[in-house]
């Protein structure tokens, strides 16, 4: 028999969203947070260039603005009351989380710092907003570490390196979950009165990717595997610059202080796709005109990638001919010292993984799958729904990139994952502590950590010569060429027939570690399982949208169709075969138009 603990809420998983939900619900609820990372390890840590708010720190900006740019950014699929809501908590999050102690950079009178950042503008005069708030190019890993630190004051109770694997629903409602202690290989079952996914995103289907290696999707496949959807997953985001062939995130903030994209021939060839905001135009427009200049040969030396400048002589020169001023009207110029100050981490990374220096010489980037606008379908307060009539799951919840609010429908906009995890984090968090103690503890079954058992059995007794190095490296390579940044029914039903072929193939997994302690090969090849049912998932619904919209960019159907195709997807996977509902997109003030940056 598994070792058996009793909380109110249960959180799975502690960056960003699973910390926030962990600490508001710390507050009224006896409360547990589950990681498979130590939590200051998260990929919180890695979001580098800060969250949006409509603060107007540096000039006029407003929620109304913020809203209108996330609705337009998302291509019209994200849900404009959820949007609307995300976006006036904005400003009173980010004063929380200041009165928290996170340290922002600063104007020079005091108030918190901000930078431009794509897809961010004045709606009056269609130019870049100083939206941003920022800690140098280390946002995220500042959120965490305040968060964390807020959490342990609070008494939050941690259980580090333990994996989720398996959610108790009983009677239709959330009861638990189960969960493999990293050290011992042994199973726990957390009985609880409410469950919150913040289990992050599963950027490790693709091969050239910024997502750090633990982001295998666990919380989407766990749920899926019990019955509940996922939603629109056919988007997923490719952020624009990453370091070439590594994929480790290059700030949009570098594009934010002055940086250009510059091709073969010299040209700043943004001016071209976004004659208004040019680099700075939201994130699927900027990777698929990366992808367009590489496929006409204007990739560096013919290769696939281009430079992204931000030499202060560069930024300097563009910055004039753009007309770009200071919040005092002053022109806009950068010195070298001031890059190295605003952005110490991104010149760090590229000194030491390409031994070039932003400071002095251009760098080599392409685009990097870097964020899921799909998950785990919930309502504003993190509540999970699961079908078409957005029916509640009762005690079950989620928050962050694993979740599907929707904020960001076909394609997010930078800063907003920052905001998305503290704000949905805080509703899910009181809301489930809300919900626990109002309830009683749900019975939990007869065999609670039966399921997961069988899992592991499994994979410990395969025999077979499969190993999970190569299947996973065919697998994202699959991913990344046949459903990246472009894709077709060619190439999407090659993925998929390559998925189902791999799926088989990982049950012939043969481990080479039979031990219990730290058994890394055993929860590889159990992630493994869930990347695989991810990627499954994701092509399904790609197949099935004969659109392009956001993320999701089709050759063969080049145009987004709102009239058929302005709905949610939910996917569902039983009996080994993924079924797929839609469900409406909810629009209030803003009606679809074609998107001009
Ligand atoms: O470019 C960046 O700093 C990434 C931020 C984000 O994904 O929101």
């Amino acid at each position: 028999m598994a070792n058996i603990h009793q909380f109110d809420v249960v959180v799975v998983g502690a960056g960003g969203a699973g910390l926030t939900a962990g600490l508001y619900a710390s507050r009224t609820a006896k409360t547990a947070v589950i990681s498979k990372l130590y939590p200051t390890r998260s990929h919180t840590g890695a979001a580098q260039g800060g969250i949006g708010a409509a603060l107007g720190n540096l000039e006029e900006d407003r929620p109304e603005w913020h809203t209108y740019d996330t609705v337009k950014g998302s291509d019209y699929l994200g849900d404009q009351d959820a949007i609307e809501f995300m976006c006036n908590e904005a400003p009173q999050i980010v004063y929380e989380l200041e009165h928290m102690g996170l340290p922002f950079d600063r104007t020079p009178d005091g108030r918190i710092a901000q930078r431009p950042f794509g897809g961010h503008t004045n709606n009056v005069t269609g130019k870049p907003v100083r939206r941003a708030c920022h800690a140098a190019d280390r946002t995220g890993h500042m959120i965490l570490q305040t968060l964390y630190q807020q959490c342990l004051k609070n008494n939050v109770n941690f259980f580090d390196e333990f994996q989720v694997v398996d959610v108790l629903i009983e009677n239709g409602k959330a009861a638990g979950v189960v969960a493999l202690e990293i050290a011992t290989s042994e199973l726990h079952v957390f009985h609880a009165k409410a469950v919150i996914f913040a289990t992050g995103g599963h950027g490790r289907i693709w091969e050239i990717t910024s997502n750090a290696y633990a982001l295998t999707g666990d919380g989407i496949a766990v749920a899926l595997r019990r019955g509940v959807p996922a939603e629109d997953m056919e988007f997923f985001q490719f952020h624009p610059t990453g370091i070439y062939k590594l994929g480790i995130l290059i700030t949009e903030g570098v594009r934010g202080e002055g940086g250009v994209l510059i091709n073969d021939k010299g040209e700043r060839f943004m001016e071209k796709y976004a004659p208004k905001v040019k680099d700075l135009a939201s994130r699927d427009v900027v990777s698929r005109s990366i992808y367009l200049e590489i496929r006409e040969g204007r990739g560096i030396n013919g290769s696939n990638y281009v430079y992204l400048d931000v030499r202060p002589e560069t930024v300097n020169k563009y910055a004039a001919l753009d007309g770009r001023t200071n919040p005092d009207g002053s022109p806009y110029t950068v010195t070298g010292e001031q890059i190295l100050q605003k952005l110490p981490d991104i010149i760090d990374f590229c000194r030491t993984y390409l031994g070039v220096d932003p400071v002095t010489q251009p760098m080599p980037i392409q685009p990097t799958a870097h964020y899921a606008m799909g998950g785990i379908p919930t309502n504003m307060y993190g509540e999970v729904v699961i079908d078409e009539k957005n029916t509640v799951m009762p005690g079950l919840y989620a928050a962050g990139e694993c979740a599907c609010v929707s904020v960001h429908g076909a394609n997010r906009l930078g800063t907003n994952s920052l905001l998305d995890i503290v704000v949905f984090g805080k509703y899910a968090g009181i809301k489930a502590a809300e919900y626990a103690n109002g309830a009683d503890f749900t019975p939990l079954p007869a065999d609670p950590d039966g399921f997961a058992r069988q899992q592991f059995d499994r994979l410990r007794n395969n025999q077979g010569n499969e190993n999970v190095f190569q299947i996973s490296q065919e697998m994202k390579r699959e991913m990344f060429d046949n459903m990246g940044v472009f894709r077709t029914a060619e190439t999407m039903t090659h993925a998929l027939n390559k998925i189902h072929e791999l799926q088989e193939r990982a049950k012939h997994i043969k481990l080479t570690d039979t031990g219990k302690v730290f058994n890394t090969e055993l929860l590889n090849a159990w992630e493994l399982t869930n990347l695989l049912d991810l990627a499954e998932v994701t092509t399904v619904s790609a197949l099935a949208r004969q659109e392009s919209r956001g993320g999701h960019a089709r050759e063969d159907f080049p145009k987004r169709d709102d009239v058929n195709w302005l709905k949610h997807t939910l996917a569902w996977k039983q009996n080994g075969k993924v079924t797929l509902g839609y469900k409406p997109v909810v629009i209030t003030k803003y009606q679809p138009k074609e998107r001009v940056y």
